[in-house]
């Protein structure tokens, strides 16, 4: 038997001998660090340290022969993945955190030996269907009808939001149209959104940024002013991006409001729900997402909100006409078979001829478990971050304030020395200028300090932000399928703690 061309036993044998290393990597998850730097803010030890590792991985040449599988494996496991941030470790809640649900794990190995594609219904019709199936189930989660609704899986969050914008764009412009096309979203409109215009052939100069309210919502007002004017200036307003849960804060627009506008002036509403749509399960997200329904496309992802590993996206349709509508060309395949056009055939609805069975990533999970226990893990994250905030509330007479509430489960906060102790530069006599930009500054390398402080401890890992006004604040995102509550609790520890610290060098 040759080395490519494994044999069952062969592969028995491999995976006995790895099998030790990967109950390594797996208890490390809860156990091992969150971060191999302190932060990624602004750090010049973090740069040198991320060129050496790079340099120790680096390889100029293509192996002429195989080596040892330990010593392989051992390279990636215990060198490479040994820099940054470790960002499926159970402490980390900077940015948005990505899942790792195990069971999907074990289910993407079956997977892979089954290797079987999905780009046309005949090819792989049991697989087609299961992926429907899943397509249906998160219809179902977003309050979409499973039956008139339909989906496209994707690598993540911005190639589904670029989807949603090609099934917008198809719909409203003709080619020649293009350049007149208006889309409208604000400054906290994921940054994918401006990326996906520009893939989608659309100029930035199209991209119309509405105001936000002070919960840094969408202004339904102003939007609809926004596409008045664009209208009466000769454009085409097409397309409104609605955040069901920035990154930056977590904010919701008021999708219910929004929604109604899309409708009076037809023009296509698409909510990026990567981040927030699946707290559509929770009563308490239900509430905040109220209109969610009401959109005519909406991205999630399932590598953050339904916990599955790096990478899997999601792009539903309200009505399945519109994504094969995105896709239809007239330049055909004479090698494909042709297959009846009411079956479900993914190449006409993805950029992807070849591609998995996406779904059966989230199929196994669900299958196991049950989508109770997504519920209840989300509604547990939305108590911790509530209590969370509260423990930071209480830190207000040490200088830690909240600067956002919590939304979803993001929140955002400032460390502001006491006004009249020597850490604000200012002895006594006068408030500072809070908005002068050497005070700004001054904040932001006192709360740099103080992520570092919190990151070192190692109990939670976060990062930062900043939000209108250049207020540079520290950020929470409680998302992580391994964090326990405890966990993020010792992590206001760390908060008051670095606060105490960093007050008494001031
Ligand atoms: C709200 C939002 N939209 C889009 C994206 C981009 O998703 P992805 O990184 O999966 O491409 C993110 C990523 O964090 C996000 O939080």
């Amino acid at each position: 038997m040759d080395e490519l061309r494994l044999s069952p036993e062969s592969f028995q044998e491999l995976l006995g001998k790895i099998t030790p290393l990967i109950m390594q990597c797996v208890r490390d998850i809860d156990e091992g660090p969150t971060s191999f730097v302190q932060s990624l803010e602004n750090s010049a030890d973090s740069v040198e340290q991320a060129k050496q590792l790079a340099a120790a991985m680096k390889e100029e040449r293509v192996p002429e022969t195989g080596k040892a599988i330990a010593d392989i494996l051992d390279s990636l496991c215990n060198v490479a993945a040994r820099g940054g941030v470790n960002s499926g470790s159970a402490g980390f809640c900077a940015y948005v955190p990505i899942g790792g649900l195990l069971h999907a794990v074990i289910l993407e190995m079956v997977s892979l030996i089954l290797n079987r594609v999905t780009p046309l219904f005949l090819l792989s019709p049991g697989m087609v269907q299961i992926e429907s199936n899943v397509i249906a189930w998160m219809a179902s989660v977003v309050g979409y009808d499973p039956v008139t609704s339909f989906g496209s899986f994707t690598s993540g969050g911005s190639m589904a939001n670029f989807i949603g914008i090609l099934a917008a764009r198809r719909k409203y412009l003709r080619e020649e149209q293009i350049s007149q096309g208006a889309v409208m979203a604000t400054s906290q409109t994921h940054s994918c959104i401006g990326k996906g215009l520009i893939m989608a052939g659309i100029p930035r100069s199209s991209l119309c940024l509405v105001e936000c309210d002070e919960k840094l919502r969408m202004c339904p007002a102003a939007l609809e002013k926004c596409i008045k004017a664009q209208r009466s200036s000769g454009h085409k307003p097409f397309l409104v991006v609605a955040s069901g849960g920035t990154t930056n804060t977590g904010a919701v627009d008021d999708l219910r409001a929004i929604s109604a506008i899309c409708r009076c002036h037809d023009v296509w509403l698409h909510v990026d729900g990567v981040y927030g749509a699946a707290f559509n399960l929770t009563q308490r997200g239900r509430e905040l997402l109220d209109g969610l329904e009401e959109a005519d496309s909406i991205a999630i992802d399932l590598h953050k909100s339904f916990f599955l590993p790096t990478v899997t996206g999601l792009l539903l349709v309200r009505e399945r006409f519109y994504l094969k509508n995105a896709f239809t060309h007239d330049v055909h395949a004479p090698f494909l078979p042709h297959v009846a056009a009411e079956e479900d055939n993914f190449m006409d609805m993805s950029p992807d001829l070849t591609r998995p069975c996406y779904g059966l990533r989230l199929w196994f999970p669900l299958k196991l478990c049950g989508i109770g226990k997504w519920r209840t893990a989300l509604d547990d994250r939305l108590d911790w971050t509530a209590e969370f905030t509260d423990g930071l509330r209480k830190m207000s007479g040490i200088g830690v304030d909240l600067t956002t509430e919590p939304s979803l489960t993001i929140l955002t906060f400032r460390y502001t020395p006491p006004v009249g102790s020597a850490a604000t530069g200012d002895r006594g006599a006068t408030q500072p200028d809070r908005q002068s930009e050497e005070h700004l500054a001054y904040l932001r390398q006192v709360n740099e300090r103080l992520l570092v402080f919190i990151n070192r401890r190692g109990n939670i890992f976060l990062s930062a932000t900043t939000l209108p006004g250049s207020r540079y604040v520290i950020r929470v995102c409680v998302l992580n399928i391994r964090l326990t509550r405890e966990r993020l609790m010792k992590g206001l520890t760390d908060i008051s703690d670095g606060a105490k610290h960093i007050a008494e060098q001031l």
